[in-house]
């Protein structure tokens, strides 16, 4: 898959970058012809509700694409016989907003679901995963004042991807 891979190498290399206010639609539209194909081959539909009115929120206009790219990727990589992700937005407090990204895949076990974040933890075979994407979206999303977390029902029963961001201005 090398626009997975690509795109990690290039997101891991720490490059300075400059707080800026990012539409989240656009954003979501900017990435989903990049994540399109890789979705289509493992029978993933992508449902993404963000209204172009949405608040925009203070982030790197390309981090941010690379976050959600991370996440979307770990999504279709979790439905290995196909699913649904759906996107969204939801109002979090006066200040924030947060970009849901859910996942009707294999879900994670309580015991890992933090240490997913740590780096170089992977669950995939080797030579597949570097288990740096959620270590460093965390990371990222910490730069812009936001986080990230991921919760799971348990084994079977989805993920959904919490990322929360300070709105702009
Ligand atoms: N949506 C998800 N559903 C289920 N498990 C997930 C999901 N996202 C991440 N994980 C788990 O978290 C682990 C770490 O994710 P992370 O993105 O950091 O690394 P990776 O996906 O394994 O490797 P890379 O990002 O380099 O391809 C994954 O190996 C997987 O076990
Ligand atoms: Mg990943």
């Amino acid at each position: 898959m090398p626009i997975r891979v690509s795109s990690l190498l290039e997101f891991s290399r720490t490059r300075p970058f400059t707080i800026e206010a990012v539409n989240l639609a656009k954003t979501a539209r900017a990435v989903m012809p990049l994540v399109e194909n890789e979705a289509k081959i493992n029978g993933v539909g992508i449902a993404v509700t963000i209204e172009e009115q949405t608040p925009p929120v203070r982030a790197s206009a390309f981090e941010l694409q690379q976050i959600f790219i991370n996440l979307i990727v770990n999504a279709i990589q979790a439905m290995p016989s196909g699913g649904t992700i759906t996107i969204s937005v939801e109002p979090a407090g006066q200040d924030n907003v947060a970009v849901i990204i859910k996942d009707t895949g294999q879900g994670i076990e309580p015991a890992i679901s933090e240490k997913v974040f740590e780096p170089f933890f992977t669950t995939k075979p080797p030579g597949k995963g570097t288990g740096l994407g959620l270590a460093i979206c965390r990371r990222i999303a910490g730069q812009f004042g936001g986080s990230l977390s991921l919760a799971s029902p348990g084994k079977g029963q989805g993920t959904t991807a919490v990322l929360t961001l300070i709105k702009a201005g």
